[in-house]
């Protein structure tokens, strides 16, 4: 492995400086991969290993980040498990048209064997491996049993969440028999990446924050803590990423993780102190950062190294996925401005 920066901060070993990738990575900010979007759509990019190689591969040449995320959705793992996915174009976004609402939907969905239904992912995250030739280290991910859940009841993205909300709150049994499901696909789908050469896991939960702390705790970090729990001994490291979750770090960081992956709502030093030596920190730059000029950029990584302070165990980041509006040398000058800022913090 040429650059192994980012394993080695994932397991706080020292580090010559601070190394950085960003959620999203591989999308439409990039004029190459809105070429490739262009010949395909969006579903048939994933699950074709060539071209999810290709654009998996893309920030690592265009911007020189320190790690790869395979090109994939956290959707495919529903889809696998019998929902029809469709991916609008435009506005729309991802979609169930049927999306569940009864306990025998629930009852209904298979737990996919990832070896049959998600071959494309593990395919992808071969070839890859292969493609990259030990350049970077290759992040294979999922969606957390919560977040996808919330797709799967209320069938596409929601402001007040209404039928999940009932589900919880009127049917929990039926709300942890589907989260007790999805805990079990999650869990033999990260198997099946890292067993192909995923070096590293994230598990994204997108919607983690629209609980209340208590029910943060029975219905998301719950099952975050199966789904790790479930992987094979010795598995790569896994970073939890749970947005607006401020509230619940220190138990975040004890769901058996290695990192905890943080969104710019809280001050990273502090984050620190809350967590202790016990895993590493990921993030965690405002996206909206991007859009301003890049000396404005670089101020913020300044800072965002200063609260960190000095020492390993900092992935730097984005707070959520890099926006698809954002000048390409903006993204540029964020990556440049990590390698160049941070070695004053290592020794
Ligand atoms: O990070 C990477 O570069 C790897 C690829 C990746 C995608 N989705 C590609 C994608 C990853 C890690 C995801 C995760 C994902 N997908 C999450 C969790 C992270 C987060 O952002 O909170 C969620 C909630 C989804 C569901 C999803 N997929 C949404 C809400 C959308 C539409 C909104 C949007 O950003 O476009 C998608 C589609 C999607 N997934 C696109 C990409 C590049 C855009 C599709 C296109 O090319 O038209």
């Amino acid at each position: 492995m040429q650059n192994d920066l980012f394993l080695r901060a994932l397991l706080r070993q020292p580090v010559p400086r601070t190394p950085v990738w960003m959620m999203r990575q591989a999308g439409r900010y990039l004029p190459e991969y809105r070429a490739v979007r262009k010949t395909v759509d969006f579903l048939t990019l994933c699950k074709t290993p060539d071209l999810a190689t290709e654009v998996t591969i893309q920030p690592v040449d265009i911007l020189g980040v320190d790690a790869a995320i395979i090109f994939s959705d956290i959707l495919v793992v529903p889809e696998a498990m019998g929902m029809e996915l469709i991916i609008e174009e435009g506005q729309g976004g991802p979609c169930f048209p049927s999306p569940l609402r009864t306990t025998g939907d629930i009852e209904a969905l298979a737990v996919p064997d990832p070896g049959d239904r998600l071959k494309f992912v593990t395919d992808a995250i071969a070839l890859t491996k292969r493609k990259l030739n030990g350049r970077v280290p290759l992040i294979g991910f999922c969606g957390s049993p919560w977040t996808l859940a919330s797709y799967m009841v209320e069938g596409r993205g929601s402001r007040n969440f209404r039928h999940v909300k009932e589900l919880i709150f009127d049917s929990p049994q039926a709300a942890h028999l589907l989260l007790e499901k999805i805990a079990r696909a999650v869990s033999t789908y990260l198997n099946a990446q890292i067993a192909a050469g995923a070096q590293a896991v994230q598990i994204f939960d997108t919607w983690g924050g629209i609980l209340s702390y208590d029910c943060f705790e029975e219905f998301s970090l719950r099952y975050i803590r199966q789904v790790i729990a479930n992987l094979k001994p010795d598995h790569a490291p896994v970073i939890v990423f749970c947005k607006d979750c401020g509230h619940s770090l220190e138990r975040i960081a004890a769901s058996g993780c290695q990192a905890v992956g943080l969104d710019w709502s809280v001050n990273l030093g502090e984050a620190r102190t809350r967590v202790g030596s016990a895993v590493a920190l990921q993030g965690n730059m405002d996206p909206t950062i991007l859009y301003a000029r890049p000396d404005r950029i670089r101020t913020e990584v300044r800072s965002i190294l200063k609260q960190f302070g000095t020492g390993t165990g900092h992935v730097f980041n984005l707070g959520h996925g890099i926006l698809p509006d954002v000048p390409v040398e903006h993204a540029r000058e964020f990556i440049r401005a990590v390698k160049e800022e941070s070695p004053a913090y290592h020794n």
